[in-house]
């Protein structure tokens, strides 16, 4: 009975929702709304998620200013952040660096009655309202199967990540190393480019070199799996070391298409900024804990547990056709 009530509760909110969204309520308010996001480095993966929040923040007649440091710099990113809650916009979005910093800005936005989610990274205890992204780890125990699979259980691989404080890159290596326990894959270097793909590139070399034998690249961020097969095909051993890395990156997609990267993991970033924007909307129109409740969370609870949940999906050879663009 009770999950019943709760689920009529939801879908009453939903057309409700849907109403207001036909009738035009983003565009009824007095002043149309500001969303900031904060991106993590200026690689084109941020360009799709600010992508996502400028679509869902002029879809309710608003608007979004995105804004992102050069590499991942949690300072820079503190500071992006300061500026939206000096502009007084509706609401922020941000993607933490390092989780840790977080926690004083985030709490002086909602002392200003600014709201306020996460997306792409996490930073569960700074008091952010709801969590927009994929499970990390769950990416992580993906890659490690895909690379399982590459390598027929054994061999050696380097690991390239840029940022070793971010919790999405811990959680998909944790996720990777708890997938491979067991196999004779082992990790022979584990290296941080600090989101710059330059750096990517060239360590990817100064790896191969250092490790002749060397059977597979793990590329944690979003530009790492094209660097290491830039640096594969310069060194000409394409196929003889493998490549599973994430996101759609089109130079990824297209050394899946040609062989030389094995497997990315995909999780739409573009959805992550709409949605962060259209809960940020929601917390606007009918009340922060309105919207928490419509999406199954309880107001009075530990917001950490507050996850909206993003699907991942391995893009291989064999799919590789629908995700391209
Ligand atoms: C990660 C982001 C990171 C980006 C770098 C993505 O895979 O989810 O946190 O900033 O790669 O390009």
């Amino acid at each position: 009975m009770r999950a019943r009530g709760k689920k009529m509760f939801r879908s009453n909110w939903l057309v409700l929702l849907t109403a207001a969204l036909v009738l035009g309520l983003g565009a009824a308010f007095a002043n149309p709304m500001t969303f900031g996001g904060v991106g993590k480095s200026a690689v084109w993966y941020w360009n799709y998620v600010g992508d996502g929040m400028k679509q869902a923040a002029s879809d309710v007649g608003g608007k979004a200013l995105f804004q992102t440091p050069q590499q991942g710099d949690v300072t820079k990113q503190i500071s992006i952040f300061q500026g939206f809650i000096a502009q007084g916009v509706n609401g922020i979005a941000f993607a933490a660096s390092n989780p840790a910093p977080f926690k004083h800005v985030v709490q002086t936005a909602l002392k200003q009655g600014i709201p306020v989610v996460a997306f792409d990274s996490d930073a569960p205890n700074s008091g952010r309202l709801v969590y927009v992204g994929a499970s990390a780890y769950n990416g992580g125990v993906v890659a490690g199967k895909a690379m399982i699979k590459a390598l027929g259980g054994k061999g050696t691989v380097a690991i390239q990540v840029g940022s070793l404080t971010a919790l999405n890159a811990q959680r998909r290596i944790q996720g990777f190393m708890d997938t491979i326990k067991g196999t004779d894959i082992k990790v022979v270097t584990k290296q941080n480019d600090g989101e710059d793909p330059s750096t990517a590139f060239s360590q990817a070399q100064s790896i191969l070199s250092a490790h002749p034998n060397l059977d597979a690249f793990l590329g944690v961020y979003a530009y790492d799996a094209a660097a290491e097969a830039q640096a594969v095909k310069a060194a000409g051993k394409v196929g003889s070391v493998k490549i599973v890395g994430w996101d759609d990156a089109p130079d990824t997609l297209k050394f899946i298409k040609s062989g030389v990267i094995t497997a990315t993991v995909y999780d739409g970033e573009k959805i992550y900024g709409q949605v962060a924007t259209m809960i940020l909307y929601d917390m606007n129109a009918f009340g922060v804990n309105n919207t928490l409740r419509m999406l199954g969370f309880d107001p009075n609870a530990n917001p950490a547990n507050n996850i909206v949940n993003v699907p991942l999906t391995l893009i291989t050879a064999d799919n590789v056709a629908q995700f391209m663009h």
